[in-house]
């Protein structure tokens, strides 16, 4: 729990309560959590693993909103405003999740102002990165966006060694395509260009960016 930033300025006792009023679950890749339009009764905090949050078009096409990490939560909106819930979310790997029931997420947000403040500051930094992600789709063309998205989830989940940056990667190509929001045959010729370059390397489970070969 101490990873789990929510929980930064909690002392031992305080994070033990949070164990024992939580319900703690490991699930395989694929598992789905929860559906869009769902009525929502759960926060999650993230102790390991991905999850991958999404909505689906009225023909069913799937639009990836973001990715969560080990440290990280989600499932609070509908908690917050007893809407349904405003996205789907499924394991990207094995996963272990904290669950937290709703009066159990709202009593700890009565008690603890920096549990709600980094509520709020979660929901601000997802604002930023929407309205970033709509000037992206608006003023950005389609190869600068899959781009872009390959080097932001380097900046969040790479680790660097000289040049090379390897990204674990769970995705797919159709989900990494619909995260830059273009289409797949758009992904898949980005990717070639760059594989072609040696820009990129995609390996199991993980790719590598070659910056040196990348600001060329
Ligand atoms: P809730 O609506 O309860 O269930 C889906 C969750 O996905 C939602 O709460 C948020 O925690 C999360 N979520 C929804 N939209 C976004 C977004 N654009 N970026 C990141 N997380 C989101």
């Amino acid at each position: 729990l101490k990873k789990v930033s929510l929980f930064d300025n909690l002392n031992d006792e305080q994070l033990e309560h949070i164990l024992r009023i939580s319900h703690r679950r490991t699930l395989p890749a694929g598992t789905i959590l929860f559906h869009e339009k769902e009525s929502g009764t759960t926060f999650y905090v993230v102790l390991s693993g991905s999850i991958k949050l999404f909505t689906k078009s009225g023909s069913g096409e799937e639009k990836v909103l973001s990715l969560v990490n080990g440290g990280e939560s989600f499932g609070e909106l509908s908690l917050l405003d007893g809407r349904p819930r405003s996205a789907s979310a499924q394991t990207l790997e094995p996963t272990t999740v904290l669950e937290l029931a709703s009066e159990h997420f709202m009593n700890l947000m009565q008690e603890h102002f920096d549990i709600t403040r980094g509520i709020l500051a979660e929901l601000c930094r997802r604002l930023r990165a929407t309205n970033e992600h709509v000037n992206d789709l608006t003023f950005l063309d389609g190869r600068t966006r899959v781009l872009k998205n390959l080097i932001s989830l380097a900046n969040k989940n790479g680790k660097r060694d000289g040049n090379m940056i390897s990204i674990p990667m769970s995705l797919n190509y159709d989900e990494l395509a619909q995260m830059a929001g273009v289409a797949k045959t758009v992904l898949t010729e980005v990717v070639r260009e760059l594989e072609q370059r040696g820009v990129l390397q995609f390996g199991i489970n993980e790719y590598k960016l070659n910056l040196l070969k990348l600001r060329s």
